[in-house]
Parts: C-alpha cells; structure tokens; sequence
C-alpha cells in the first residue's frame, strides 16, 4: 500500500494528552502520514515528509474513527409502531425483542447478512471504523451461531447475547442452562465476548451471575446490559467479574457510581490515554452510556457526567437496534452527550473512539477480530495505531455540536484504505 500524507490538518485530535493539548491531544496546523494501515508520523505540517501520495485537508479537523462498541445488527423486521405508540405515551418494556426474534428466525440468512451490510455501511459513511455487534435475536442455537458467523463476515468484534429474553414459552431455568451449555460452545469460537441482559423480567442477578461464569470458564470476555430501565444489580455485578463494560446506566445509585470509579483507581488519566499497555492489565469496567437509545425509549440520559467526574472511564455508542435506537449515528450520539449530557465536546469524542476502543480490549496492539486476526490498536491517533481516521467538513471537532444534525463527515480510512 502506497504511504500516505494528509497535510494542512486544522485541528487534530489524538486522545493522547502528551503529543497535543487537553483531553483530546489536540495539534493544529497538522500532518499525519500512513503506512502499511498504520499511522507511521504524525507532527506538524511544516515538518512532514513526503509520501507516494497526498490528501489536502485544507484546513478541516481530523479525528479517530468513531468505536461503535454497542450495537445489535443482526435482525430483519421493523418496529415503526412500536416506536410510534411509545412517542404516543407507552413505556419501553423489552417485549418488542420477541418480535424481532420471530423476525429473524423467519428471515434468510441473504436477508439477514443483506440488511448487516447496509447498517456497516450507514455507519462507515457516518465515520465509524471500528464496530461490534451482538447475536440476540435467535435464541435457538442454530439461530444464535448463524447470527454470530454473519456478523463474524462484517464486524471488528462479535458478542454472544444469548441471555437477551428467555423466549416465549421456554422454560427459564432450561433456557439458562442451553445458553450457558450448548449455546455458548456452539459460538463460542465465533465471538470475542458474552453479554446478558441484566433486568427485571430478563436475566436476574443470578442468572447473571451464571452467564458471567460461564464465559470466564471459557476465557471469554463479558459485558453487561445493566440498570437500563431501573435501578437493579447490573453494574455491580459487572464490575465484581471484571466485565469489560456495563451498558446503558441509566439508573445509578452512589454505590454503583463508586464502583465503576473505583474499578480504575491507580490509573492515571495519562496511563488510559498514552500507556495502553497499563489499562491492559487492569480489571476495570468501561460504563457505556448510550445516548439515542435513552431518548428513543424516553428514558433519563445516563449520567455520564457524574460518571466522568467520579473518575469512571465512559464509552459512548449508538446501541443501533430495530427497537430502542434505530441510528447508527455516533455523530449524533456525540452531539447529544455534549448538548445534554454535559460533556465536552473532547471528552464526547474520546469517549466515542478511545472509550469504546477500551470496552472492547482494542486499545492495544495484538487485539484479534472475529477471525483471530490481530490488530493494532484504534481509538487514537498516534505511531503505530491502526490508521482509522475521519476527516469532518468543519475547521474543529467542536462542530460536531455547534452543527449538530448536519453530516460532517467528508473522508474516512479505515487501516489506511479510504472507505468514504
Ligand atoms: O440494548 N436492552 C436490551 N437490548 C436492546 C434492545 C433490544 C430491543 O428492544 O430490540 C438494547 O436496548
């Protein structure tokens, strides 16, 4: 692959505190050079070297691609009227799931991998470069392993949720015991983590407890659905197993809070940005908040600036689904968690890159996707980081809420190849 050089950068934004300034690392008058999918050089643009070829950024702002590192795309169907009777005044309560499950299972696997390409494509021309997706929609072995390999075709990371619902009809305590059993052991070598579900009228604190165990007895990484429609045992329960993230967050007591703050401590916020090899070791827990789905469902906005505050590291995806947040939009995402969630608009975009690199173990080198092919590291800017790079059509970052709605995106690359 011919070395790149994108000069004349307006603003840069790394994530890593000391090869800029602020939170985001930030340079201007910029230039990054990449090589072999990698970000070889990054300095000023006065000082760049030459490459085989060149892309002018005339001014405008660079950033890491966004981590999509919450989503469940492998479905067919729609639920326009479930979404509408929610804007007409009905609570979100987790049963539209079934309909999509029986949606799924009808649907072809051409239908089902059809409609995942369209969304990764939707989001790659939205600057996402790094994306997961879960299973979650079969529920039947078979069901769940074709949903994992599909994803396993498209996707950076893959994540066994069959602990979504136990399925109508099915027996509860059997339907934990397939999951933990024969379902697992079937996907088990098709997805990088196992997810549960972790509410009232889904998987209690037990059954958590058992999913949670099962993927450690298999070496698996693990993530919680936690305290999304209530307040409950989810973020606890994931911080005591050292899951990699709890998602949603919605509802937090203190204790939760102090848990996911403490799960970090001795961690400097230059050893999270600059010395990934440090937070490889850690057993902390990534608190992913998920802003379109909380106003999809009409539900409060996590609080995530509470979370920032208390020290937690936060994650922000778009938790794309036919249900509760039909958008693969991080750009949208990032704007919401900066106009009402408080954050600034640097910590909105590292935590929509760095932080969704970090939940999901991609914030260092030698990460494997679904295939077991080993990957450089995403979510920042820096030598030897994967080259995942999103060129806006705005002079500064900060227009992502200064213009929030209006599509900024004006280049992507994704390990060096220019996707949009
Ligand atoms: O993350 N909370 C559970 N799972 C999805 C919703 C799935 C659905 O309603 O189809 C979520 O919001």
């Amino acid at each position: 692959m011919p070395a790149l050089l994108i000069d004349r950068i307006g603003e840069l934004t790394t994530n890593v505190p000391e090869l800029g300034t602020g939170v985001g690392g930030r340079l201007h008058d910029a230039a990054v050079v990449v090589e072999d999918g990698r970000i070889a050089w990054l300095g000023p643009s006065a000082q760049a070297p030459d490459a085989d070829e060149r892309c002018d950024a005339d001014g405008r702002a660079l950033l890491p691609g966004w981590v999509d590192s919450h989503t469940h795309l492998v479905f067919a169907g729609d639920r326009t009227a479930e979404f509408e009777a929610r804007m007409a005044g009905e609570a979100y309560t987790a049963g539209g799931i079934a309909a999509t499950v029986a949606a799924t299972r009808a649907a072809s696997d051409a239908a089902l991998e059809d409609n995942l390409v369209r969304l990764v494509g939707e989001a790659r021309r939205g600057g996402t470069t790094t994306l997961e997706t879960k299973t979650g929609y079969g529920l039947t072995v078979a069901d769940e392993l074709r949903s994992a390999r599909i994803a396993g075709r498209h996707v950076d990371a893959v994540t066994f949720l069959g602990a979504h619902l136990v399925p109508e009809g099915a027996d509860p305590e059997a339907y934990l015991a397939l999951v933990t059993g024969d379902m697992l052991a079937a996907v088990a070598p098709h997805v990088n983590s196992v997810d549960v579900f972790c509410e009232t009228g889904a998987f209690d604190a037990d059954a958590t407890r058992r999913v949670l165990a099962a993927a450690a007895e298999r070496s698996l990484a693990t993530r919680v659905h936690g305290n999304q429609l209530g307040p409950g045992p989810g973020v606890r329960l994931a911080v005591e197993h050292a899951a990699r993230s709890v998602d949603h967050v919605g509802f937090l007591d203190d204790a939760d809070v102090e848990a996911l703050a403490g799960s970090w401590s001795g961690l400097s916020s230059r050893a999270l940005a600059a010395d990934a090899g440090a937070l490889a070791s850690g057993s902390g827990t990534v608190a992913t908040v998920l802003p379109a789905c909380d106003l999809s469902t009409r539900m409060p906005l996590a609080p995530a600036r509470r979370l920032l505050d208390a020290g937690a590291i936060v994650a922000i995806a778009s938790n794309c689904n036919p249900g509760t947040s039909y958008t693969s939009a991080m750009a949208f995402c990032v704007a919401t968690a900066v106009l009402q969630m408080g954050l600034s608009v640097a910590e909105a975009v590292r935590a929509a890159t760095l932080g969704g690199a970090i939940a999901l173990g991609a914030h260092v080198d030698g990460w494997t996707d679904p295939a077991g092919v080993p990957q450089p590291r995403v979510g920042v800017v820096a030598p030897g980081a994967r080259a995942d790079l999103h060129l806006l059509a705005a002079p500064a970052t900060t227009h992502l809420a200064y213009r929030p709605g209006v599509p900024l995106t004006a280049a992507v690359w994704r390990s060096g190849e220019r996707v949009v």
